[in-house]
């Protein structure tokens, strides 16, 4: 018997070392922010949704006032593209945070209860699926969501 190590390799980039395609995928994810409905958190979260076929789909958060009924930017998202395009796989998931007048310095990781969606999604697919997760510091890469958590719940 011994131990199990799990790694987890985080790519830390500047926005502007990023490829063009990743470029505007934040973008897209930032500019999903300003459609969140969060009057409760004011924190407006984007996602952005790269398919194989180089479609871009977004969600963002979406708050109600029974506050468990709400749903997370990237669960919006993620559904919205496989429920349209199920045979479809995703290769990135970009990730972006607006609150008090600014995007997060720091990048904002997705919920645990999110990376379970992209998971299931991920497995689904049999492809990687890339996160892109903003800052304005810096960006964030982790190249698969198995890699994020890898503890997910499977039988
Ligand atoms: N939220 C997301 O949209 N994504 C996450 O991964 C974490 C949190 C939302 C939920 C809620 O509307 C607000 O951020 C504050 O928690």
């Amino acid at each position: 018997m011994g131990n199990k190590i799990i790694n987890t390799i985080i790519n830390v980039r500047t926005f502007d070392e990023l490829s063009l395609e990743y470029q505007q995928l934040i973008e897209e994810a930032k500019k999903q922010t300003e459609k969140a409905y969060a009057p409760y958190s004011n924190f407006k979260v984007g996602s952005a949704i790269l398919l194989e076929n180089k479609m871009i789909m977004g969600g963002n958060n979406q708050e109600n006032i029974a506050y468990p009924s709400g749903l997370c930017a990237e669960r919006v998202g993620v559904f919205y593209a496989n429920s349209q395009y199920p045979d479809v796989p995703i290769s990135a998931v970009a990730v972006a945070a607006f609150t008090t007048g600014d995007f997060t310095l720091l990048p904002v990781n997705p919920c645990s209860a999110c990376l379970q969606v992209l998971a299931e999604s991920e497995m689904r697919q049999k492809k990687d699926i890339t996160l892109l997760l903003y800052g304005k510091e810096n960006v964030h890469i982790i190249k698969s969501i198995k890699e994020c958590l890898p503890l997910h719940f499977e039988f």
